[in-house]
């Protein structure tokens, strides 16, 4: 197994002269554009990983995944679909231009980056309860008692992050989002900052494999039907508007985030974490697509 993979990592190498590291959040740009890396974790135990499986990279928007399932928990999908739409936007991930075209008016889907923010000033709690309430969930259900923000990216977003700002104030303008915008943002930097490996990914994926019960113990931490609709919008809006493309070329639901990782799972068998800096002009990993591609092709893994 480790072998196919390692061949895999080799065959796609040279897609990472196809993308580049992003410059918007000044700290991503001293990534190392040349990291590759492979976890598998799977519902039986096992676990494989090759190339740079240890590089450490921000999670990013596959955090947007967890924020998710934890403010279904809190306020169930009725109330948070009050707020935050189901569609695809075919635009990039930071673009407000749909925003104000619907009536009323409300972000089209959780894994833009509005959507997000609008998802994140829904966890209950006040920002510090919110903020320690996401990394708990992150902890346990990568087993990783050891995750935490990476400073320096956390600052950097929060200094550069107009953009997000700009739309949280209009979202607070038209009712979407309530209270402190500063403090939501905040949270919301925080916890695109969080540090992990693809390790960590793989094992996000593997509990969304297993329908939100961590395979170790039986506990079910998130409800089986709040699990499906975070897998559901991975298959619809995880990679942004490169989502369909993703779904026929790979076919398995996918969160990229612009720390270059991908968080991918197999429903009832396994979650796959990919890394790879350098992104395509959708902001997605541009080997880690192709890796994932071929992953899936060898194992014969789309769900279609
Ligand atoms: O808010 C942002 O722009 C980043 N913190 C997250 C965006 C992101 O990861 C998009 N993913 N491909």
């Amino acid at each position: 197994m480790e072998q196919k993979l390692r061949d895999i990592l080799k065959t796609n190498r040279s897609y990472i002269n196809n993308g580049k590291l992003p410059t918007y959040i000044p700290e991503l740009s001293k990534a190392d554009k040349n990291a590759l890396g492979i976890y598998i974790s799977d519902l039986n135990g096992e676990e494989y990983g090759v190339g740079d499986y240890e590089y450490k990279f921000t999670i990013q928007s596959i955090s947007k995944v967890v924020t998710l399932l934890l403010a279904l928990e809190d306020r169930g999908p009725e109330e948070l679909f009050q707020f935050v739409g189901m569609e695809p936007t075919g635009d990039s991930f930071n673009s407000m231009m749909k925003l104000e075209i619907v009536s009323p008016s409300k972000p089209f889907n959780p894994m833009i980056n509005a959507g997000a923010i609008a998802v994140t000033s829904l966890i209950k709690g006040s920002p510090e309860e919110k903020f320690q309430r996401i990394v708990d969930l992150f902890q346990k259900i990568t087993n990783n008692p050891n995750l935490q923000i990476n400073e320096n990216v956390y600052l950097s977003e929060k200094k550069t992050g107009d953009r997000n700002r700009a739309m949280a104030y209009f979202m607070r303008d038209v009712g979407v989002i309530k209270g402190d915008v500063e403090k939501n943002l905040d949270v919301y930097f925080k916890q695109c900052s969080l540090e992990v490996t693809c390790k960590d990914i793989a094992r996000i994926g593997r509990f969304l494999a297993n329908d939100g019960m961590l395979p170790e113990t039986g506990e079910i931490v998130i409800q089986s039907k709040h699990a499906k609709i975070a897998k559901t919008f991975m298959v619809t809006c995880g990679m942004y508007n490169a989502s369909g493309e993703f779904a026929i070329e790979v076919g398995i639901p996918a969160k990229s985030g612009v720390g270059g990782g991908i968080m991918a799972l197999v429903p009832g068998k396994m979650g796959i974490g990919v890394v790879g800096p350098a992104l395509d002009d959708k902001g997605n990993s541009s080997a880690g697509v192709k890796v994932l591609r071929d992953i899936a092709d060898l194992y014969n893994l789309s769900i279609f």
